[in-house]
């Protein structure tokens, strides 16, 4: 079977404040994206890497030489999938991964694609520590129970027909923020591959600050 990732890093980052897209600001001195395309480029199981960037981005690519092509992405991150999605014909699994998530692990994505491989829709996740409320206008209406709920990280793998389907006929609007989401409404199951909440993703300068200290800390990936 062979793997391909999608890796999406067409977003504005207008919640950062900042004239370089996030996905492009320097840590430990290389851009987020490289690192994080440094992790699939180390998977075994990733067969190869389809790269979707803004229209006015370049990246050099030079020294992956998993990366197969580079793609322009869209309006909404949905639609900056789908291109991708386009470009990885061939594939038996595609795993999408956000451009903005530099400290996912080789494991994590073994993992993942693993899990996909087997039940044809995997999901990486992470606990949630804090206790979660649902509002009500501006007062609280109720708590969830934490131990059922999981923040849902990248990558996402899916079998290709499966992610075919999920798109088939569906409006990608802003309200698509995963493509698990799709697949759920498809009824199709989707399995959880428990992660760490170090996979964080770059949203607000302060997590510039916090990748690159757990960057330092890492020993490997
Ligand atoms: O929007 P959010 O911060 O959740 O973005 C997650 C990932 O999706 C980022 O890596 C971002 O670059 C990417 N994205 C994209 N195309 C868009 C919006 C976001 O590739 N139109």
């Amino acid at each position: 079977m062979t793997t391909t990732a999608i890796i999406v890093a067409a977003g504005s980052g207008s919640r950062f404040k900042s004239d370089t897209p996030k996905q492009f600001l320097e840590i430990n001195g290389k851009p987020v994206i490289v690192h994080t395309i440094e992790r699939f480029q180390s998977a075994p199981s990733v067969d190869s890497i389809v790269i979707v960037l803004a229209a006015d981005q370049t990246l050099d690519t030079s020294e992956f030489p998993k990366v197969l092509k580079e793609v322009t992405g869209g309006a909404t991150r949905a639609e900056s999938v789908r291109n991708g999605f386009e470009a990885a014909e061939g594939a038996d699994i595609v795993a999408v991964h956000d451009g903005a998530r530099p400290l996912v692990t080789v494991d994590e994505i073994e993992r993942t694609i693993a899990k996909a491989k087997e039940t044809g829709a995997a999901c990486l996740v992470a606990p949630v520590t804090d206790t979660i409320k649902s509002i009500r206008g501006d007062e609280i209406a109720d708590t969830l129970d934490r131990a059922k709920l999981r923040r849902a990280l990248t990558p996402q793998a899916f079998r290709s027909e499966v992610l075919r389907r999920a798109f088939d006929g569906i409006d990608l609007t802003e309200s698509v923020t995963d493509e698990c989401f799709l697949v759920e409404k498809l009824g199709h199951p989707i399995a959880i591959v428990e992660g760490s909440s170090r996979n964080i993703k770059i949203t607000h300068p302060e997590d510039l600050v916090l990748a690159e200290a757990l960057l330092s800390a890492e020993t490997r990936y």
